[in-house]
């Protein structure tokens, strides 16, 4: 039986994931998540699979090397799948050292406990072992060319905190590969969008304030572009790469699917109007009245592009949820998880929200 060792496991990506491969792999698989629970980790996203036999949780910070070592001491770990992270721009714009703390060393930590599980004394690996460390587009920094992708060769050019810091681990991840012939793959992942995802970040975000009446709040002119991948599709690549991706490399993935902020707050006013039936209280608050321009994200990226030919072309991925079915998916899962909403939107969220959007 393989035993993966899912960090972030709690967060909008690591529960898709552990929801994807149990749907996948069933009682085949063992997993273990390890997350600290931070605002952006909620157990609730893993009702689901919590009672499963071969489902664990354990509650530790990935920078606490004992508590992570301890994990690769009493279980014999194949895969790691390291998703943990601070992962919100915002917030890294606000307070970049918690950024520099779980997303560099927290991957250090995670480095270290699996090489030193994994190595052996001629400084080859044991069979099977494979750390899979989960980065994002952003540390390409920014398109200006429409023409222009982002391929695994383009230069790394971050430009805000965050992205900064996902460089400094994919290097860190980088040199154990080069330097110990560590057994590991980098994904660099386009922008997400889905079930569970925190409305901190904007497709949830613009579903809840437009749904409770609240402004909408755009950033600068409303025209830099993500290019936007239904997360089960980011999942699936992920497990290709794990089982087929060869050791060493680093995969892209997106779906070509890139639009404008505007465009995409269009579309979930338009989506959300299409979807409630007439009756429903909820339809009422839901306008284009709410959009509203607001002072742009200091240092904001305009365009980001994934170029996905490598893992298309090596391992055969193909996104299958194209954009208006997903944001349609998405849209019904938020409507008939209002709790979720609720839960998450209650106590720090509203400081954090006051604060962010000066309301
Ligand atoms: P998220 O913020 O929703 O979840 C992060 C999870 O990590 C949370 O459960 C949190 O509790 C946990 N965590 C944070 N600090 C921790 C620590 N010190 N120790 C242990 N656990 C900790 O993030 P996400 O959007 O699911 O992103 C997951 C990963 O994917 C990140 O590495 C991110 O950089 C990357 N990524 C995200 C996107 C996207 O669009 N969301 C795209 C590409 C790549
Ligand atoms: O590209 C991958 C990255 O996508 C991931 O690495 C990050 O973890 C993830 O958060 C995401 O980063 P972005 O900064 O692109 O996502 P966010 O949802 O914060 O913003 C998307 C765009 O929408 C961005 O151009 C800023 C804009 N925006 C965002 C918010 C929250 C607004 O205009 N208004 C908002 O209120």
């Amino acid at each position: 039986m393989t035993t993966y060792l899912v960090t972030g496991g709690a967060g909008f990506i690591g529960s898709n994931f552990i929801h994807y491969m149990f749907e996948k792999y069933g009682d085949s698989i063992r997993i273990i998540n390890v997350d600290a629970l931070t605002y952006a980790g909620n157990l609730e996203n893993l009702k689901g699979v919590s009672g499963r036999a071969n489902y664990s949780f354990v509650k530790a910070d990935i920078t606490d090397s004992d508590a992570i070592n301890r994990i690769f001491d009493e279980n014999d770990i194949d895969r790691v799948v390291h998703f943990a992270a601070e992962s919100h721009v915002d917030r890294s714009i606000r307070n970049p050292g918690v950024f520099v703390q779980t997303n560099v060393l927290g991957t250090c930590v995670m480095l270290n406990a699996a090489r030193s599980a994994w190595e052996k004394e001629d400084g080859s690996y044991k069979e099977g072992k494979k750390f899979l460390h989960v980065s994002t587009d952003e540390v390409y920094g920014s398109l200006s060319d429409p023409k222009d992708y982002f391929y695994e060769t383009t230069p790394y050019d971050p430009h805000s905190p965050y992205s900064a810091s996902k460089a400094s681990s994919d290097l860190l991840v980088k040199a154990y590969m080069d330097t110990y012939g560590f057994p590991a793959n980098i994904t660099n992942c386009s922008n997400n969008y889905g079930p569970y995802q925190f409305p901190e970040k904007l497709i949830p975000l613009m579903i809840n304030n437009a749904l409770t009446g609240k402004k909408l709040p755009v950033y600068g002119d409303g025209k830099n572009v993500r290019d936007w991948l239904y997360v089960k599709d980011h999942c699936k690549g992920i497990d290709m790469v794990i089982e087929k991706g060869r050791p060493g490399e680093t995969y892209n993935i997106g779906g070509h699917n890139e639009k404008q902020n505007i465009e995409i707050v269009n579309i979930i006013i338009d989506t959300l109007l299409e979807i409630l039936p007439e009756g429903d209280e909820r339809r009422k608050n839901v306008s284009k009245d709410l959009i509203t321009y607001v002072e742009d994200r200091k240092g904001h990226d305009r365009r980001y592009a994934i170029a996905p030919d490598k893992i298309k072309k090596e391992l055969s991925w193909e996104p299958e949820t194209c954009f208006e079915d997903g944001i349609k998916l998405t849209i019904k899962w938020y409507l008939d998880n209002e709790e979720w909403f609720k839960n998450v939107t209650s106590g720090d969220y509203q400081k954090y929200y006051s604060k962010m959007y000066n309301v």
